[in-house]
């Protein structure tokens, strides 16, 4: 039996565009949902129509009591791919919901480019931050972006400029699939003043400039990568400890006493649908923490103001924790390890002998492993080189079962 409720994606070709599966259910609701865009696709009939409200979520407990009439949503291109389709199932089970996709944006945009879809980055700023791309920007990525409106385009050729990829190519597709279908390409450099549909897509073939640093999302960025003011994990240490983190999508990590957030910020990138909290309390490097969060592309990282143990009680349990100052403050271990998810993973790095001291106790309370890793960089001493050491850092590992 067809469920109750239907989610149709159309295309810019409106109903003419659909199959004949898709078509029987829009002609066979009792009740139509969508955006003014989508309602204006089918004559008025008398039949009941939704418009949806801000936030869509206003409108379902209309819908529900609707059930079990059938009602049909119209939605752009895929429903399930940035659309209203993900946030309709948290509300209705899927055995209720019949999804009917029309090929999505990236799929049209990647049949006038030629492009292989599996083979680009598929990104939106429809209400997210462009900052967020920052991260996807790499020597010869092929990113496809969903549009906010028509002041996305210029948006992006900026962040491409200051990023020095201005020599990139930059393609806005306009009304893909319709009778105002248009594509326009410009070098991110040249990108031109003119006016750009509300409805568009954006297509970017990234290229550096010569000498732009390579800012790969495995962890273990340079670090002049980071605006810091001394608090910062150095490159080889971070490495190590992103490691030990294991960075896994949809797992969240706390930074415990974050300095400039490179920890926290690696996460993110490493994970692009993990999340992170930074618990900071200076006000300075909170400011520091959010400015790396943009510039490298994960503003979602949670900027919290507090001191552990007591500030730690707020937030959502973790499924790793990493502890970088505040290792001997009495509290903290015992208020992480507590808030610490079956699987997850504690990692503490520690400096002084007094830090060493906690994780040896630790170690013998709960087991895990620690390590020692000491780094000596090649540094210039009259006209020779010679190892100059960074402060050997002792590394405590431990899983919670
Ligand atoms: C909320 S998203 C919905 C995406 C949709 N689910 C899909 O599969 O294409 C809306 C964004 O998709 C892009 N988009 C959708 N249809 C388009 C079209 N026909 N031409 C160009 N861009 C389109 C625009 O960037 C628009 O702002």
């Amino acid at each position: 039996m067809t469920p109750w409720l239907s989610i149709v994606g159309i295309g810019e070709d409106g109903l003419d565009g659909l199959s004949a599966a898709a078509r029987a259910l829009v002609e066979g609701a009792e009740v139509l949902v969508g955006g003014e865009r989508h309602l204006a696709m089918v004559p008025e009939d008398g039949r009941r129509r939704i418009v949806w409200p801000k936030p869509l979520r206003a409108a379902f407990d209309e819908i529900a009591a609707h059930k079990p009439r059938r009602v049909c949503v119209l939605a752009t291109g895929d429903p399930l791919c940035f659309g209203v389709g993900r946030m309709l199932l948290q509300r209705f089970p899927i055995e209720e919901v019949a999804i009917l996709p029309s090929p999505s944006a990236f799929s049209l945009a990647c049949a006038r480019l030629g492009w292989s879809l599996p083979d680009v980055e598929t990104l939106t700023v429809h209400g997210r931050p462009v900052a967020a791309l920052q991260s996807f920007i790499q020597p010869g990525a092929r990113l496809l972006i969903l549009s906010a409106g028509s002041e996305s385009p210029a948006a992006v050729a900026a962040l491409l400029r200051e990023r020095r990829y201005g020599r990139s190519e930059v393609t806005v597709l306009e009304h893909l699939g319709g009778a105002k279908e248009s594509l326009r390409s410009s070098t991110a450099e040249d990108w031109p003043d003119d006016p750009v549909a509300e409805l568009n897509s954006i297509a970017v073939d990234c290229r550096a400039e010569p000498g732009t640093p390579l800012l790969p999302r495995t962890p273990g960025l340079p670090d002049a990568a980071f605006r810091h003011d001394g608090q910062l994990t150095k490159r080889e240490v971070r490495a190590a400890t992103l490691a030990a983190l294991a960075p896994v999508q949809g797992q969240r990590l706390w930074d415990v006493g974050a300095g400039c957030g490179s920890i926290a910020v690696e996460w993110l990138r490493a994970a692009p649908r993990a999340e992170a909290v930074a618990l900071e309390r200076r006000s300075d490097r909170m400011a520091l923490i959010a400015e790396n969060a943009q510039a490298l592309g994960v503003p979602r990282l949670a900027v919290v103001a507090g001191e552990a143990p007591a500030a730690l009680a707020e937030l959502e349990p973790p499924d790793a924790v990493f502890i970088g100052g505040g290792a001997t403050v009495p509290g903290v271990f015992e208020a992480c390890w507590a808030a610490l998810r079956p699987g997850g993973r504690l990692v503490a790095n520690v400096v002084t002998l007094e830090g060493e001291a906690a994780l040896l106790r630790w170690r013998q309370e709960i087991g895990g492993a620690l390590t020692r890793i000491a780094v000596s960089r090649a540094e210039p001493v009259g006209g020779f080189l010679g190892w100059r050491p960074l402060m050997p850092v002792t590394q405590f590992a431990a899983a919670k079962s």
